[in-house]
């Protein structure tokens, strides 16, 4: 399945708090994703065309060249200047990307394409008020930084912090109708409990999550 590098602690630890400055490293290790194959997918209408929400799902996981692709495709860089394939407000990146798995939680660091560790904890169940989330393979949890938009009052943060996340939930359907994958986005989260199990600081705070697996059947 994935491939596993352990990496240093003083290496994780400095790419961690390059990502999102207030998380703890939980562990030392770095999963690796192989380079997201950034040709071939459907056409963009035969895309549209199938582009739905899913809320049936096997456990079958994600093989890693899978969640590869997915990650890049949701908020990857795509340009030398770092910029990504979601527009984001005022060019600053509020929203960082979580994933939840059987095997505990990973942050999405683009920069280098990889999945740093945050926790060991499957907090699947957690992710949302549905019952499908606890046993599909993966629950993307998009997380927004308040502390990057200083400027900016508390419920405007929200707002924009929601468009970022909404341009980013349509790239991850348009991903899985591409590869018959089966996702949904959702609002239905109990946000208190979210931001409490992942341990935001107070000025961050989960905007939406989304269900990604093999549809069931
Ligand atoms: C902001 C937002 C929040 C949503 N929250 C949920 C949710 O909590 N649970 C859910 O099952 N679907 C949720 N959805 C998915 C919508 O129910 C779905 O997109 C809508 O019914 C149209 O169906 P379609 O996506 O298949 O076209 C949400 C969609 C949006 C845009």
């Amino acid at each position: 399945m994935m491939t596993r590098r352990r990496a240093s602690a003083g290496l994780v630890t400095s790419a961690i708090l390059t990502a999102a400055p207030s998380l703890a490293a939980t562990d030392s290790t770095v999963l690796e994703l192989p380079p997201p194959r950034i040709d071939g997918g459907k056409p963009l209408i035969q895309t549209l065309r199938l582009r739905r929400s899913i809320r049936e799902y096997s456990d079958r996981p994600l093989p890693v060249q899978v969640l590869s692709d997915l990650l890049w495709a949701a908020f990857g860089i795509n340009r030398p200047s770092g910029d990504r394939t979601a527009p984001y407000w005022r060019h600053i990146m509020v929203i960082d990307v979580y994933a939840a798995m059987a095997d505990g939680v990973w942050l999405y660091e683009p920069k280098r394409h990889v999945l740093l560790p945050h926790s060991r904890a499957d907090i699947r169940a957690q992710t949302g008020l549905q019952d499908f989330v606890a046993g599909a393979p993966l629950n993307l949890v998009y997380v927004a930084h308040g502390e990057r938009m200083r400027d900016i009052p508390a419920n405007d943060r929200r707002l924009y912090a929601s468009v970022d996340t909404g341009f980013i939930g349509q790239n991850v359907y348009l991903f899985c109708a591409s590869e018959d994958l089966a996702t949904v986005f959702r609002g239905a989260v109990n946000y208190e409990e979210l931001d409490r199990t992942l341990q935001l600081e107070p000025d961050q705070f989960v905007t939406f999550a989304q269900t990604v697996g093999y549809p069931r059947g």
